[in-house]
């Protein structure tokens, strides 16, 4: 089964086999262009096969800490070394740091090269590759230097996933939840009912093409994120400070876990969500075995959030949810009521599991 929509104006397919679509798409461009790649194995082979043709086929050495300016300035070496011309078509192959780096490397190459993402993690056929973010991290912090720029096309290549690390599908599910707490309907009552199942069994094209649609939907409103695309950071205020406190022991996946159920606990302490629906987001997040409490002091949670980038005045506003499917963002809340929140996030001390 193969999905399709041109919500943002260009193709987001997802298909179990993406690659000979990707490979027409390429083909129709008729113009020169080079692969480039995350260098891992199974990566590099999804690469190979679509390299005929190309006029280079580069492999990088990824991973979260090289989403850095000097991996782009490798990047854009490399291009001018292969001979790139402001008419060639770069291909991205890779996770959510490859859609990154080389969606950024293409906006800056002779000021913009045109640039299609071929997503082999869960994360970047979810979300990274979809919307035109791109961004590289600073010391100061994580994607803080980067372009909105769209790319001609992405394709989620889904039987990549056999080979994702279960922590990596783990990631990408956290993003995934988030999306369906905002959209509600089908999507999050799809993921009500396959919870339960192992995620070999699970009907991965349709629920990455539901995610990627409602994604696509928010995005196609709010292109520079000036407003509705904040929905978006459902769980992410909470999730980025948890991380921050934790040194990054937390992951980005478990901390939006972790923020899915604070968001859900400060509405719930403002009156604007029902006991019902945090419920059965508990429920969801248990059942897929994400974080529910942390170690992470209040105190410190809150002296991590006082770093969130999307702060106004020194205050954090939330996205909280008013129903599942209901999502309103810009929302303030005073620092007793985060406070409770952080307590309650808090695992007691001696608590085991
Ligand atoms: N621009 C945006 O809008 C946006 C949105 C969400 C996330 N992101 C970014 O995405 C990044 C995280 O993405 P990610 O989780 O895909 O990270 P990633 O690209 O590093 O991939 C995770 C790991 O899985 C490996 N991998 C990827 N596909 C594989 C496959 N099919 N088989 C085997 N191994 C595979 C990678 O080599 C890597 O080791 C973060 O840097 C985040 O900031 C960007
Ligand atoms: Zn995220």
């Amino acid at each position: 089964m193969t999905f399709q929509n041109e919500i943002l104006g260009y193709p987001v397919v997802v298909a179990a086999d993406a690659l000979p679509i990707a490979r027409r798409a390429i083909r129709a461009r008729g113009v020169p262009f080079v692969v480039l790649h995350d260098a891992q194995p199974e990566i590099a082979a999804i690469a190979r096969s679509l390299a005929r043709g190309s006029q280079a086929t580069i492999a990088f050495d990824l991973g979260e800490r090289r989403k850095r300016l000097a991996t782009v300035e490798r990047v854009l070496d490399a291009l001018a070394q292969a001979g790139a011309e402001r008419s060639t078509l770069v291909v991205g192959v890779g996770g959510g740091v490859a859609s990154d780096l080389f969606g950024l490397a293409s906006a800056l190459y002779m000021r913009g090269v045109a640039f299609l993402h071929v997503a082999t993690s869960l994360v970047a056929m979810a979300d990274a590759a979809i919307g035109g973010k791109t961004a590289v991290d600073l010391t100061a912090g994580k994607n803080l230097a980067g372009v909105f720029r769209d790319p001609i096309g992405v394709f989620a290549h889904v039987n990549a996933l056999r080979t994702l690390p279960l922590r990596s599908v783990r990631e990408g599910l956290a993003e995934i939840l988030k999306v369906a707490i905002v959209g509600g309907g089908d999507l999050f009552e799809a993921l009500e009912e396959l919870a339960a199942h192992e995620f070999s069994r699970w009907p991965w094209p349709s629920i990455v093409a539901a995610s990627a649609g409602i994604k696509a939907s928010i995005v196609a409103r709010d292109r520079l994120e000036s407003g509705e695309r904040a929905l978006l950071n459902l769980g992410h205020t909470f999730g980025h400070a948890y991380e921050r406190a934790s040194g990054y022991a937390i992951t980005h996946g478990a901390g939006v876990a972790l923020g899915l159920r604070a968001a859900g606990l400060l509405a719930l302490r403002l009156g604007r969500f029902s006991e019902r629906e945090h419920l059965r987001v508990l429920a969801l997040l248990a059942l897929l075995k994400m974080p529910l409490y942390t170690s992470v002091p209040a105190r410190a949670f809150l002296a991590a959030a006082a770093h969130d980038k999307k702060r106004r005045n020194g205050v954090p506003r939330f996205v909280l949810p008013n129903a599942i499917g209901d999502v309103a963002y810009g929302i303030e809340a005073s620092r007793k009521d985060v406070l409770a929140v952080a307590t309650l996030m808090q695992r007691a001390p001696g608590a085991r599991g």
